[in-house]
């Protein structure tokens, strides 16, 4: 295939276009490059709107006086870990989320396309390998989870996976020779997100990472309402009949998908948009926080809350703002539909960052510092556009690991991700009466038992574990 043809008169129309937003110097290098460079230059320059950019740019953080906001809020609508809150019993809430996974309603969206630039790991972090004694990857044990619970339901989930530019290529070579890790190639669908051009902060000025291309990022997890109705993902969704789509982040390997409780409460509370959440461990820990403030379900981030605001008790001295974010949520496909006509309606976030650039003579230079803007938008920001929100309180240390950073950091590495699954490992089995030897690391595949019941009958007449175990299928 030939590479198309840029007309010269396109070029001067886009060298205007530039010009008026200050952003001439995009093509600066214009004259030195190849013409293949030149036709994906154009094209990256075509897809971004300078307007907006222009907009984004010298627009302040936020016009929300969250100091205000926070002192207007209050504790969520939520069914508490112990099912408190609610007007139904748990147990009828996971009979609830299991007819919906009968009835083959419940899909899952796994966002996968941040850069994982925290963790220094070189391939998507889906590939992270996590797994404590197996070794498995993330995107694996995503994969045995969900085999698992349609093999439960009898009916296979579809599996819609956002990738960004960073990892789409990457991730897709790996699930196609893992054999779609044990899934129905059918059942997948890997979509890639958009991205935003990196500005720099002092100047506006959209930065290059080389002569011939723009420093283009993600859009943040927020992107994938846009590229679930561009990629057609949506249509097909609602085509194969789902109702439900439960979401999770592809760096907490506890996530629960698909989980029959988490369902069952998004169901019967009538809501559009579920949230899990965890109770902070203080006031101020470094979460979002999930509140009910004018009558809508919203996140205040840890950076915005106010210290008095996040130290407030009730009369039985209980946090007000106890609900911390773990980013799993469960939506409406319907909702997600009528939001994705008007995805420009979440708001860009910016980050401040350190990103490679070109400059003027076109060298590299690797800033030491953060130098630039990048924009992103959040799938919590969704929250307050729902007519009806609810929260559900998940144990934490059942729901949440994240993989962040490095094991060089104190906090969110693989080093307590791994932890925290062997310690999960073990509870069950002991809660399944199977003791486990002290110091005796325990992994357990969900296609080999996903609950106690399960753990009980597959290792019935097991008393003892004495050295490291993968129980597998
Ligand atoms: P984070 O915001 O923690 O970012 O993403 P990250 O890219 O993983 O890591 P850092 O900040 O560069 O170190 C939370 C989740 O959202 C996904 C990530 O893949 C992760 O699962 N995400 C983030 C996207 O899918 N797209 C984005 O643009 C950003």
């Amino acid at each position: 295939m030939t590479a198309p043809t840029i007309s010269s008169q396109q070029v001067s129309d886009m060298m205007d276009e530039l010009e008026r937003y200050g952003q001439a110097h995009v093509l600066g290098f214009w004259d030195r490059l190849t013409h293949a460079e030149q036709v994906s230059l154009f094209a990256q320059l075509s897809s971004i709107s300078l307007p907006e950019l222009a907009a984004l740019a010298v627009q302040q953080q936020t016009a929300v006086d969250y100091a205000s906001l926070a002192a207007r809020a209050s504790s969520p609508p939520a069914v508490q870990a112990d099912g408190r809150g609610a007007a139904w019993q748990v147990s009828e809430a996971v009979v609830r989320g299991q007819q919906a996974l009968s009835a083959g309603q419940v899909a899952c969206l796994i966002v996968a396309g941040g850069q994982g630039t925290r963790l220094g790991f070189d391939k998507p972090k889906g590939m992270f390998p996590i797994g404590p004694v197996s070794g498995r990857t993330l995107f694996q044990l995503f994969a045995d989870r969900l085999i698992a619970i349609g093999q439960r339901y009898g009916k296979r989930i579809p599996v819609y996976l956002m990738t960004s530019p960073a990892t789409h290529d990457q991730t897709v070579q790996y699930w196609e020779e893992h054999d779609w890790l044990g899934l129905d190639p059918q059942q997948v669908r890997i979509f890639c997100q958009g991205t935003m051009p990196a500005v720099d902060c002092e100047t506006g000025k959209i930065l290059m990472t080389s002569p011939a291309e723009i420093a283009l990022s993600p859009d943040g997890h927020g992107g994938a309402l846009g590229a679930l109705r561009r990629s057609g993902c949506l249509d097909d969704a609602a085509g194969r009949g789902i109702r439900y789509l439960s979401y999770g982040q592809v760096d907490n390997p506890l996530t629960q998908l698909c989980e029959p409780s988490l369902l069952g409460h998004h169901i019967f509370s009538g809501s559009e948009m579920t949230t899990q959440v965890v109770r902070k461990r203080h006031p101020t820990e470094k979460v979002g926080n999930v509140v009910l403030a004018d009558g809508r379900v919203q996140i205040i981030e840890y950076s915005d809350l106010p210290e008095d605001a996040a130290r407030r008790t009730d009369d039985q001295g209980n946090l007000v703002l106890w609900a911390g974010n773990i980013a799993v949520h469960v939506f409406d496909i319907q909702f997600l539909q009528s939001m994705a006509h008007q995805a420009e309606a979440l708001p860009f976030h910016r980050a401040i960052k350190a990103v490679p650039y070109v400059d003027a003579d076109g060298q590299l230079r690797v800033p030491d510092k953060p130098n630039a803007i990048k924009f992103e938008r959040f799938i919590f920001d969704l929250l307050p556009h729902a007519e009806h929100a609810f929260v559900v309180e998940g144990k934490r240390e059942q729901v949440f690991a994240p993989v962040k950073n490095a094991d060089d950091a104190d906090a969110d590495t693989p080093r307590l991700a791994k932890q925290a699954i062997v310690l999960l490992a073990r509870d069950l089995l002991s809660t399944a009466g199977v003791a486990v030897a002290e110091g005796v690391q325990v992994e357990i595949q969900p296609q080999f038992a996903l609950d106690v019941a399960e753990t009980r009958e597959k290792l019935s007449g097991v008393d003892l574990i004495s050295s490291d175990r993968y129980f597998s299928v």
